[in-house]
């Protein structure tokens, strides 16, 4: 008996100790990268939750319409990102409305990856969630593989916990107007507001071309120009650094094209770096004439924004056309007066793609940029396999730094391909950071993600 058993408590013991363990490495690590965890109040009884995953605030967006929906037919509710949403929450809430986009392929978005590997990972068990009545509206797009992925994926694991749905998850390609006001209707209906007024989206706006500037001539890659733009009449939109613009393009209107804002406000007008590809930002750079108006609006983009970072040094990181959202936030910590900040680029050839290279050196020499570090990949003596050099090989490099701006406070913004470049900073950070305190990060606001 003895000899049986004693290996198991044993075994026991020390998976215990070593959960323990890490719990406490965890938290440990997380304490000495400076991260704090916030936890939101659980809701009182009868209070309706609408948690919503985004990336670039479009749930977000509907996910506070939801809410405020609920709010006019008098049902207390409140939207909270789902990285909020923890077991106690979960066990709390009885009526949670769920908007959520999808990402990568077929990914949760960043605010959601914690939840998805913390609570989703939880296997089927009809009793857990018996007391939970919720709907899902699922954001995505059906040119993608996994067809709002991360939404069904959700719905799927709510339905296995015992969960009730109050109706049929709503599934959204493309922000498909029809989709966004059967949802609506049913928010409505639950609230009791018969008669709630249609969600419009920001207007837009008409503007012209205020200018434009081949930035890489020469360039073994595609065109890229900055795209200089100007209210057609009126005053300039109010907007932050690391907002987005939708661009409708002539040929293609039904399907407006997101970009980074590259500048501030102070520069009195909206400038855009632009990669030349198909239909849209072919439009922008090249095909769009200066008579011709461009369908504009900016979007908000709250994940990307300074933020509690204002007070913070921040690393920002990217590549290609992802200068243009780490342009915007450079832009507005020299405007805010602040010097700690580090720059981390990548393109191919130093000759032809050091994209606004004396702008950059410019504020580097006048210790408006603490660092500036350049990674180009096809210049030869390179870090990987193929003999390459990327923004992640750089970080790798300098792994003492990043950990020690990360220790005195700092936030990361990264910027530009998800392909490639995003999921290789990612790992990157991990091995500099550490899993546990990345995560915290990215909790905490601290990392932050423009990738595309
Ligand atoms: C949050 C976010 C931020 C973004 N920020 C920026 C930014 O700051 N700068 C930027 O440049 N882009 C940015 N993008 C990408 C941008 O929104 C568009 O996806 C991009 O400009 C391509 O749109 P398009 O209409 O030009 O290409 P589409 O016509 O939609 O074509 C899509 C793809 O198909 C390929 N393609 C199209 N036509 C052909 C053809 N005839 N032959 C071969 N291949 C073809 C193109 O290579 C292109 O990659 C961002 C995207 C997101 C989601
Ligand atoms: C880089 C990128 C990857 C995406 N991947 C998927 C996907 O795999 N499946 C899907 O249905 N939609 C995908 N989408 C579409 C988004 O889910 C959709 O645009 C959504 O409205 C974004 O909402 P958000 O602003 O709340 O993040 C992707 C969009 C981008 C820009």
């Amino acid at each position: 008996m003895l000899l049986t058993t004693e290996p198991l408590r044993l075994g026991g013991a020390l998976l215990l100790a070593a959960g323990w363990l890490g719990m406490s490495m965890q938290a440990w690590r997380a304490h000495r990268a400076g991260v704090r965890r916030d936890r939101p109040a659980a809701p009182a009884d009868g209070d309706w939750l609408v948690v919503y995953a985004s990336q670039t605030g479009n749930a977000a967006d509907l996910a506070r319409r939801s809410a405020a929906l609920l709010a006019a037919g008098g049902v207390a509710a409140r939207a909270l990102p789902i990285g909020l949403l923890d077991d106690a929450l979960l066990h709390a809430a009885t009526r949670i409305l769920f908007v959520a986009s999808t990402y990568g392929e077929g990914d949760a978005p960043d605010d959601a990856a914690r939840f998805a590997a913390r609570t989703l990972a939880a296997g089927a068990d009809p009793a857990r969630l018996r007391h939970l009545h919720y709907a899902v509206l699922a954001l995505g797009d059906s040119r993608y593989a996994h067809y709002c992925g991360f939404g069904r994926l959700l719905d799927a694991w709510l339905a296995a916990q015992g969960a009730t749905p109050l109706f049929e998850r709503i599934d959204v390609d493309r922000a498909d107007p029809a989709a966004l006001e059967a949802w609506r209707r049913h928010v409505a209906r639950l609230a009791g507001t018969a008669d709630a007024p249609d969600w419009e989206g920001p207007a837009w706006g008409e503007w012209r071309i205020a200018g434009r500037t081949l930035l890489n001539p020469g360039s073994a890659g595609a065109p890229l120009y900055l795209v200089a733009l100007a209210p057609a009449a009126g005053a300039l939109p109010a907007w932050e650094a690391g907002d987005l613009v939708q661009v409708s393009a002539p040929g293609d209107p039904d399907h407006p094209r997101e970009y980074s804002v590259a500048s501030t406000p102070l520069d009195g007008r909206l400038e855009l770096l632009v990669r030349l590809q198909g239909v849209a930002s072919s439009w922008l750079c090249t095909g769009a004439q200066d008579g011709d108006t461009v369908r504009l609006r900016v979007r908000p983009h709250e994940r990307f924004r300074l933020a509690d970072n204002a007070h913070r040094p921040v690393i920002l990181i990217g590549n290609g056309s992802g200068l243009a959202g780490l342009r915007g936030l450079v832009k507005a910590r020299i405007a805010q007066g602040r010097h700690d900040n580090w720059l981390v680029f990548g393109e191919r050839n130093a000759a032809h793609d050091f994209l606004l290279r004396e702008e950059l050196e410019g504020w580097r020499d006048g210790g408006w940029l603490t660092r500036l570090d350049v990674a180009f990949s096809r210049d030869g003596a390179g870090s990987d396999a193929a003999g390459k050099r990327y923004v992640q090989h750089l970080l790798r490099e300098q792994a003492a730094d990043v950990a020690a701006w990360v220790r005195h406070g700092a936030a990361i913004y990264v910027c530009g391909s998800l392909q490639g470049m995003a999921g290789g900073v990612h790992a990157a950070l991990e091995a500099i950071l550490g899993a546990d305190v990345l995560d915290a990060l990215a909790g905490e606001g601290r990392y932050r993600r423009d990738v595309y």
